[in-house]
């Protein structure tokens, strides 16, 4: 992965003030409005309303109810969470996923469920989303290559999503691979810089952990194609690479399964890759951390910040061996 970060500029912090202060008025513009004029959610009084059809996501991602703030960090801008991405299917410069984003065709989708579970099979989009309420949850994203965003997702929790396939007991990973067409390769899948599809993967309790997110809009609006549309994983206290885009197929499997960056150099990337500042990458420190926007690095938190609710996991694990 190279780690070329784009210099912050001096008037950016202003930016970044107004545009999460204009995103803050516009949300509650929209739940008034609702309150207002029905005096209580539709979705309340029509439960099948939020079981609505994949045309009507638009409207649900954008009154998704916040369920976690970040306190005192400020959002980084719909632009540069848009326009400053990885995504190598789409190019490896950090602007090639925002100009090829049009390769991605994301209509129809279908995910397909595998392996040790109860019922495994292939899911067009409109019936994963179907019963999930939506929410919008605050979070960090830490890059490996030691850049970091603040970003507003709106999804629901992977555990949610697990529990309607039924894993088995045998159940002790969940593998994911992003869209691979051999015969209509996305314009980086053209070159072999990692070996398609783009594969990641979870023990089983850290994707039923509550943190885990399945995202499928920010910034109240459906995710754009560079960021991973239709429906792409978060895991906030793990390095990026972990949350993979676009997601296609899930599998449920008794062995830690392969995963892309893991594959391509076992020494720098492990599975776990949880965000440490205590481990450093073989080419770089770890420490410190640039947020995009920002001039002056910050120090990186252990668990990228989410240290109560998922150092748990890996009690009496070697943290630097399960690196
Ligand atoms: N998923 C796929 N399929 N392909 C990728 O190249 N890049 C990862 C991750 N998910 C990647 C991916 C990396 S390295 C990071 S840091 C995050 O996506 C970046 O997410 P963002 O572009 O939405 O900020």
């Amino acid at each position: 992965m190279s780690n070329t970060i784009r210099k912050g500029s001096s008037n950016i912090s202003e930016n970044l003030v107004t545009d999460e202060k204009l995103y803050r008025q516009r949300r509650q513009f929209v739940k008034t409005g609702i309150f207002s004029s029905a005096g209580l959610s539709l979705a309340a009084y029509f439960p099948t309303l939020a079981m609505a059809a994949l045309s009507d996501l638009p409207n649900r991602i954008s009154d998704a109810p916040n369920t976690r703030k970040l306190d005192g960090e400020a959002l980084n801008t719909f632009e540069e969470i848009t326009t400053y991405n990885n995504f190598y299917e789409l190019g490896t410069g950090k602007s090639d996923p925002v100009e090829n984003a049009s390769a991605l065709i994301t209509d129809p989708w279908s995910v397909s469920v595998e392996g040790e579970c109860e019922k495994p099979g292939t899911y067009n989009l409109e019936d994963i989303l179907k019963p999930h309420n939506l929410e919008e949850r605050i979070y960090r994203l830490r890059c490996v290559e030691a850049w970091s965003m603040v970003i507003p997702w709106i999804g629901f929790p992977l555990a949610d999503l697990i529990q309607r396939f039924k894993p088995t007991s045998n159940a002790k990973y969940v593998a994911f691979e992003t869209l691979y067409d051999e015969n209509k390769p996305l314009p980086g899948q053209k070159r072999p810089n990692l070996d398609w599809p783009y594969r990641e993967g979870l023990r089983m309790d850290e994707a039923m952990n509550p943190l885990t997110l399945m995202a499928v809009g920010l910034y109240g609006k459906p995710i754009p194609n560079q960021n991973g549309a239709p429906l792409r994983l978060v895991v906030p206290w793990k390095y990026g690479f972990k949350s993979i885009k676009s997601i296609v197929k899930i599998s449920f499997v008794e062995k830690e399964p392969p995963t892309s960056w893991n594959m391509a150099n076992a020494r720098e990337y492990g599975f776990y890759s949880n965000v440490n500042p205590q481990i450093d990458h073989r080419r770089w420190s770890q420490k410190r951390e640039r947020r995009i926007g920002e001039y002056f690095k910050r120090d990186t938190l252990m668990f990228n910040g989410y240290e109560e609710e998922v150092a748990h996991l890996y009690k009496g694990m070697d943290l630097a061996k399960h690196h």
